[in-house]
């Protein structure tokens, strides 16, 4: 396991820097370039131990995949009919997007498709998306009366489905979504309230007969026969979400001020930047433009005091993964920061509620974990400790933002796990130090 020895930042941080790509759009682009006809360019693709097994996973599904130099990535579809049986497990490592998404797509091929991976990965709940690929027609067997993986995944001819997520998830309506392309009819999906959109950005932008009913928190998909990738490339924008650790860090540590470039800025990831503007932040959106169908812009942060705010309801799932980061923030902010309706946090990466807590409570900070959220009261004086990340990338990155504003020398356990996303986190953070 290997620790980060990480120590106060004794100056502001300042400087222009750009963030890893797009998680989610990663594995979503190379996922749809393997089911499409021909050679697609996927630019800026994610280097990162997830991405890396989605794309394990597609050439073992028979895509042909080539790395052609450090951040682009060819893909040589041959079709929406052209996957094939794998002769081994697939293994998603500790990717819970490429166990979901890929579910969708090997439940509608004619083969036994296994998916497996880390032992973190086998304690995630998989029924969310086993339960609706069965409704269309999968057969679909897991440890646990098919909870929990290895799933093994009998696909057939698929029917469309009309279904509501009992929980707001952009990876399982994601799943229903990739399915719904080899249906035999249209497929509708409703969540209670909007999850990230990237997968239907992107099925539109492939042509496919995707209709949004955004007030209604509802999509339905037409069946497909081919999914022609515009201008046979995908550009992916850097990742909102780690741009969140820098966006933070810059909040806190005094005079600060950065530039964070060609950030995806899509609103339905963005609530993060909503939260941080009740609480007084100054985060600035320049250079708006769109790129392969997501927003994208410069975002340039400076430090300030913070207030303390309430994030409940619809907001949850447009800042799902930032909760360990603002729980950071609300340790400097003046008065109590409570999140509600955040349950789904305990089935992330790690527990982020009962983890994120045990952890930061180490550093001096004052939260109480709730069954659906925490409150934090601020602000509080942080100090130096050995800490664990709990094998959860976020988690490892937001303990050592505290660590930047903290008394004394951190150690952060288990660090290895940022390569999870931000695999060259410790030289961005040097670059604006
Ligand atoms: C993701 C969706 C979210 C998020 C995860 C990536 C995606 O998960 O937490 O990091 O790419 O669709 P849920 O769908 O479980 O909320």
């Amino acid at each position: 396991m290997t620790e980060f020895y990480i120590s106060p930042t004794d100056k502001p941080l300042r400087g222009t820097l750009r963030v890893p790509a797009d998680k989610s759009i990663s594995h979503r682009a190379a996922i749809l370039s393997a089911l499409a006809d021909g050679t697609t360019r996927i630019e800026n693709y994610l280097q990162s131990e997830t991405t890396r097994a989605t794309l394990d996973c597609l050439r073992a599904l028979g895509a042909e995949i080539e790395q052609a130099d450090a951040a682009t990535v060819v893909v040589r579809g041959r079709g929406l009919h052209s996957l094939r049986e794998p002769g081994d497990v697939l293994f998603c490592a500790g990717s819970g997007t490429t166990m979901r998404l890929l579910s969708g797509v090997c439940a509608g091929q004619n083969f036994l498709s296994i998916l497996d991976g880390t032992p973190a990965l086998k304690r995630r709940p998989m029924a969310r998306v086993a339960e609706p690929l069965r409704a269309m027609g999968a057969t679909i067997l897991g440890r646990d009366n098919g909870k929990l993986p290895p799933l093994a995944i009998r696909g057939s001819n698929l029917r469309g489905i009309d279904y509501t997520l009992p929980i707001a998830s952009a990876q399982v309506k994601s799943a229903i979504l990739l399915a719904a392309l080899f249906a035999n009819s249209p497929t509708t999906v409703c969540e209670p309230s909007l999850s990230r959109d990237h997968t239907e950005r992107m099925l539109k932008a492939c042509g496919v007969n995707c209709e949004l009913r955004i007030a209604n928190c509802e999509v339905r998909v037409h069946p497909a026969t081919s999914l022609p990738i515009p201008n046979s490339q995908f550009l992916i924008p850097s990742d909102f979400s780690s741009a969140a650790f820098f966006l933070i860090a810059a909040l806190l540590a005094p005079q600060s001020e950065i530039c964070i470039q060609a950030v995806g800025v899509n609103p339905t990831r963005t609530g993060l930047l909503d939260a941080l503007a009740r609480m007084g932040a100054r985060v600035q959106i320049e250079n708006a433009r769109a790129e392969s169908g997501e927003p994208i812009g410069d975002l340039t942060v400076r430090s300030g005091e913070l207030n303390a705010t309430e994030i409940s309801g619809d907001e949850v799932p447009h800042m799902i993964d930032e909760f360990p980061i603002l729980a950071i923030a609300a340790t400097q902010a003046r008065g109590e920061t409570i999140v509600r309706d955040a349950q789904e946090l305990r089935v992330k990466e790690s527990d982020r509620i009962g983890m994120l807590a045990q952890e930061i409570r180490k550093m001096g900070a004052q939260i109480e974990e709730r069954a659906d959220g925490f409150v934090i009261a601020g602000p509080t004086p942080l100090h130096g400790a050995i800490v664990h990340a709990h094998n959860d990338h976020r988690l490892a990155m937001s303990l050592a933002v505290a660590a930047l504003v903290a008394r004394g020398e951190t150690v952060i356990d288990g660090w290895e796990c940022v390569a999870d996303s931000f695999p060259n986190f410790e030289n961005t953070l040097r670059q604006v130090q």
